[in-house]
């Protein structure tokens, strides 16, 4: 068994996250007693038929429970630091076409938390817990994210705004155990990620390559994936979120296949999610252009990597990447002008317009990244993490330089910003589409560790490729 696998095959840190709730609940002022109240996803069925939807199980509950079975509810006593798991009780029409389900025994093996109990109970054990505490216990609890069975029948006071706010705060931070979820997330989509090249060299269309990721992840126990799969063949990958998957690779007009691929792909594993795109050439080579572009957004990823540790400011990183891009685009000469100067009047947001990365975790973009989409600057609105990165947090870094017409043709329109750009030497480049690098970032206190494996340097990508 890998240490990975070991640690792994222990239980996920319940018990633990629950208490970093707690305390964080107390230090904003929530201090005495109460109660934590959280619901899982619940079963749903597809509006006009008897299949259930996908399930997906909700975060904030998952954070405490490690749980992934739906219509489940948790109790967190903070005082007596209890935590209880209640799961639903045996449906006997159910077990015909589903088996038995978990008993609380199997459940109690396989959770971390101090009892299990059937949902049938949660009522009583949240009386049970106001009366101990004299009806002086507050209960969290999320908005909108409480059944209308629910009672908090004697309690001081309902708090429904609290416990959201912490529980995405307290996320930042992970554990040993999420960097173990989020590293074996990593390493299966890199495994997906190589398949993905190895399909693309017989492949005609987006779709063999989308198929083959998927299949890997699946085979390799990554079930779901962290978000819609990106694959993206020349041009197409200057759409950021490109989701069709379904273009041909060779062009209809030269009949030649088309430069290259963009793959934006992660597997989740038990609700933690790699996020990687890669870039890689169709005909075993990259093309001249793409080649000369992927230098620089690789030298963006990796000057800006070497930066990380704890205590970094994002925006301070973010702006290193422009600086990179635009003196790699000047060296083109797609760019003109001074560094500074095309920095100061962000042009080079016409390349790069989105942000550095966000933090990674149960969520692609995971929570607590505070950003301000109503920036007026356009270099840092859609920067998804404002301030300072923490030690222990994860975070994508994922520099890129796109070819996209419309967001590029009002910078060559502009009487401002035209002459800054020139056009001769950018239609070359429109065939490349969009290069990004994108890498998982274990920020530590001195430095980082970079969590994702899959293949990026040109050498090794045209092998695989070939
Ligand atoms: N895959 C979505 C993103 O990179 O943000
Ligand atoms: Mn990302
Ligand atoms: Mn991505």
């Amino acid at each position: 068994m890998s240490s990975l696998d070991a640690i792994l095959a222990g239980k996920y840190p319940a018990k633990a996250h629950a208490r970093r709730v707690a305390g964080y609940l107390q230090e904003r002022g929530h201090g005495g007693s109460g109660v934590i109240y959280l619901e899982a996803q619940k079963t749903r069925l597809i509006e006009d038929n008897d299949e259930a939807m996908p399930f997906r199980q909700r975060r904030f509950f998952y954070y405490l429970s490690g749980c992934l079975l739906p219509d489940s509810r948790l109790t967190y006593d903070i005082k007596s630091d209890k935590l209880t798991l209640y799961i639903p009780p045996i449906d006997p029409d159910e077990v015909i076409w589903s088996g038995l389900p978990l008993s609380p025994a199997q459940a109690q093996k396989q959770y971390d938390v101090d009892r299990v109990l059937s949902t049938t109970e949660v009522n009583t054990t949240l009386a049970s817990i106001a009366s101990a505490h004299n009806g002086k216990a507050v209960a969290f609890a999320i908005a909108d994210q409480i059944s209308d069975d629910i009672k908090f029948q004697n309690f001081a006071e309902t708090n429904l705004s609290a416990l959201k706010a912490a529980i995405e705060l307290t996320r930042i931070i992970k554990d040993g155990y999420e960097i173990a979820l989020l590293k074996k997330a990593n390493d299966i989509s890199a495994k997906a990620h190589i398949a993905a090249i190895e399909a693309s060299k017989t492949a005609t269309n987006e779709l063999e390559i989308y198929g083959a990721f998927i299949a890997t992840c699946i085979a390799n126990g990554c079930t779901e994936q962290s978000y819609h799969p990106i694959v993206a063949c020349g041009e197409n990958g200057a759409t950021l979120h490109y989701q069709k998957n379904n273009d041909n690779l060779v062009d209809s007009v030269t009949k030649q296949r088309k430069n290259n691929v963009l793959i934006d792909a992660g597997g989740e594993y038990r609700a933690y999610c790699a996020d990687i795109t890669r870039v890689f050439p169709l005909s075993g080579k990259f093309a001249p252009e793409t080649r000369q572009v992927y230098e620089i957004v690789l030298q963006m990823q990796s000057e800006c990597i070497a930066e990380l540790k704890d205590g970094v400011q994002w925006e301070d990183i973010h702006a290193l990447a422009h600086r990179i891009a635009i003196k790699g685009l000047l060296k083109l000469g797609i760019l003109r002008g001074s560094e500074d100067e095309l920095f100061e009047k962000r042009v080079s947001v016409a390349f790069f317009p989105h942000g550095l990365g966000h933090y990674l975790g149960m969520d692609t973009h995971d929570t607590g990244g505070n950003p301000n989409y109503d920036d007026k600057d356009p270099m840092f609105r859609y920067l998804r993490v404002r301030g300072n990165l923490p030690a222990g947090s994860v975070i994508t870094v994922e520099p890129g330089i796109y070819f996209c017409r419309f967001i590029i043709e009002p910078f060559i329109h502009s009487p401002e910003l035209k002459h800054y750009i020139d056009t001769e030497v950018l239609e070359r480049y429109w065939r490349v589409g969009g290069v990004r690098i994108e890498d998982n970032i274990h920020i530590t206190r001195d430095g980082y560790e970079n969590l994702t494996t899959a293949p990026k340097a040109i050498e090794e990508v045209e092998k695989l490729a070939l």
